[in-house]
């Protein structure tokens, strides 16, 4: 989680006709310098919102250019939509990712069927593919750049031995420090790029189960691509199965990386950071609320800030985290009361099994398009924000509210074996109270956040 400093000064000022303020020290480029206690406002803040929903600092923001595909990327695209790459005929990788529901799920099953007779269920819910395009390879520690040198074996050696520091909002310089998972592909980042992750689904066998590198050699040199494949690598290279893969493969993640319906950018959050939009009351008090370490607190990992250089705000901070949400009983694997995603730390990657500490972490998605989504979390848990903000609210102040009741006992962290349970975040607002405490957020909280997660979603067209 990347902590920015947030100190709310106003909360229901909206109303009232003053400004919302808060103060970002992620704007201010003196991350070590001291700063004031969250409440103790000893100087006026900027405002977060303007009294008529604008807002105060619009800026210019750096989006992905938008061009023509490349004739690779435009093979990709056929593929993607192509089922007869399926072992059954049935499914492309459109079925899970379908383009209508921001690339994600087109259904509210918490996980999808596949196999070559359709009859297998997948593990976890599928993710929405857009906003991938900036996603960094998997690694361990502060920054990536720095990383590169070193193996993950090292980078988990260093994670030991830093303490995890707590992530508050007044000590970025201690967090920076703090050596975190980050990036990667998947739930668990188990691949590093698109293009190496598409063999994944294409070969899983409770996905697309495409069968052998020959069986889809075979089908790519058939039917409609064949010309395709021969103008863009040459006749020669037909007969290597291997490389006709890998080039499919390639143009697949060419197809996300170019083509600009995985990252639109055309939400009403990325028009009102531009000067082009206003809130509502509501989506205003939300966007507060989101950013409030005292409420919903949700900026901290769901970044929403564009950075420095003017790149839009991706809604998460690429990082790890155990949030220990409740089991999913509607997940065919889950009968097997022995079978436990751990994300991080396996079944489905195994490089870091002996890692218990980061047992039960998953990766933060993004929330853009989120409010279009009919199921949440890695397990496809809840169908609906609200139960997402119920979670949020409720996992610690009302934890019968969240798990089951066992023998009159609240199982807290329901799916996570008992010995891994310490991993789940409990210093993050607002993860920070106790039972039966008064929760972070109120109902109306909960609604407004509601509100201002619906601007994130894409083709919104004023209004
Ligand atoms: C049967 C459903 C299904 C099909 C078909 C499918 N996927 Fe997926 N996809 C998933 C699931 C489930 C995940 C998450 C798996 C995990 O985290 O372990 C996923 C994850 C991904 C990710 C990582 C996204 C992220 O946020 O990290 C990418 C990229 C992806 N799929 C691309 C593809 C491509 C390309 C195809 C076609 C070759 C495809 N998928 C076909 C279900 C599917
Ligand atoms: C400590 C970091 C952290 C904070 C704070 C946080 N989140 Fe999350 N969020 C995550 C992680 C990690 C996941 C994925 C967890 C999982 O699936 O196990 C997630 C998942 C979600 C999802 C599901 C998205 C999807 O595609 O399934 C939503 C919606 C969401 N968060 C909204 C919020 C809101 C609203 C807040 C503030 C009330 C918030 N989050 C605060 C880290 C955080």
């Amino acid at each position: 989680m990347v902590r920015r400093a947030l100190l709310i000064a106003a909360t229901a000022a909206f109303l009232t006709g003053a400004a919302w303020t808060a103060e970002a020290a992620g704007a201010t480029p003196a991350a070590s310098a001291p700063r004031a206690p969250v409440g103790a406002a000893s100087r006026p803040a900027p405002a977060l919102v303007l009294p008529d929903g604008a807002n105060p600092h619009p800026v210019h923001l750096v989006l992905p250019p938008r061009k023509p595909l490349s004739a690779v990327a435009r093979l990709g695209r056929e593929l993607f939509f192509d089922r007869r790459l399926s072992g059954s005929g049935r499914v492309s990788c459109a079925s899970c990712h379908s383009p209508e529901h921001a690339y994600g799920p087109p259904n509210a099953l918490p996980v999808q069927i596949g196999g070559s007779r359709m009859n297998r269920f997948g593990v976890r819910a599928v993710p929405s593919l857009e906003y991938l395009y900036r996603q960094q390879n998997f690694s361990i520690g502060p920054d990536n750049e720095e990383n590169e040198t070193i193996t993950l074996q090292q980078l988990v050696q260093l994670g030991k031995q830093a303490t995890r520091v707590r992530k508050t909002a007044h000590d970025t310089a201690a967090t920076a420090a703090n050596l975190v998972p980050q990036g990667g592909l998947f739930w668990d980042g188990r691949v590093n790029t698109l293009q190496q992750q598409a063999d994944g689904p294409l070969f899983n066998p409770l996905e697309m189960d495409a069968g052998s590198v020959a069986t889809v050699a075979a089908k790519l040199r058939s039917g409609g691509y064949a010309r395709e494949f021969q103008q863009l690598f040459g006749p020669g290279m037909m007969d290597n199965a291997q490389f006709l893969v890998s080039e499919a493969l390639f143009a697949l993640a060419r197809f996300q990386i170019e083509d600009p319906s995985f990252h639109p950018f055309t939400s009403k959050y990325d028009a009102w950071l531009q000067g082009k939009a206003r809130f509502t009351p509501t989506q205003a008090r939300g966007y507060v609320a989101f950013n409030d370490p005292r409420k919903g607190d949700c900026a901290a990992c769901h970044l929403d800030r564009p950075g420095a250089d003017g790149q839009p705000p991706l809604f998460s901070d690429t990082q790890y985290e155990a949030l220990g949400v409740p089991r999913n009983p509607a997940i065919p694997a889950n009968r097997d009361p022995h079978y436990h995603d751990m994300g991080l730390c396996g079944p489905y990657r195994t490089d870091l099994a002996r890692q218990t500490q980061y047992c039960g972490m998953f990766l933060t998605p993004t929330l853009r398009n989120a409010a279009t989504r009919h199921v949440f979390f890695h397990n496809g848990v809840y169908h609906s924000l609200a139960r997402v903000l119920d979670f949020y609210d409720f996992r610690d102040t009302r934890p019968a509210r969240i798990y089951p009741v066992v023998d009159g006992k609240v199982d807290k962290y329901d799916d996570l074996p008992a010995r891994y349970r310490a991993n789940v975040d409990h210093t993050d607002p607002p993860f920070d109270r106790k039972a039966g405490q008064r929760p972070a957020m109120s109902a109306r909280d909960m609604r407004d956040i509601i509100a201002f997660l619906k601007t994130l979603n894409d083709g919104w067209r004023g209004g």
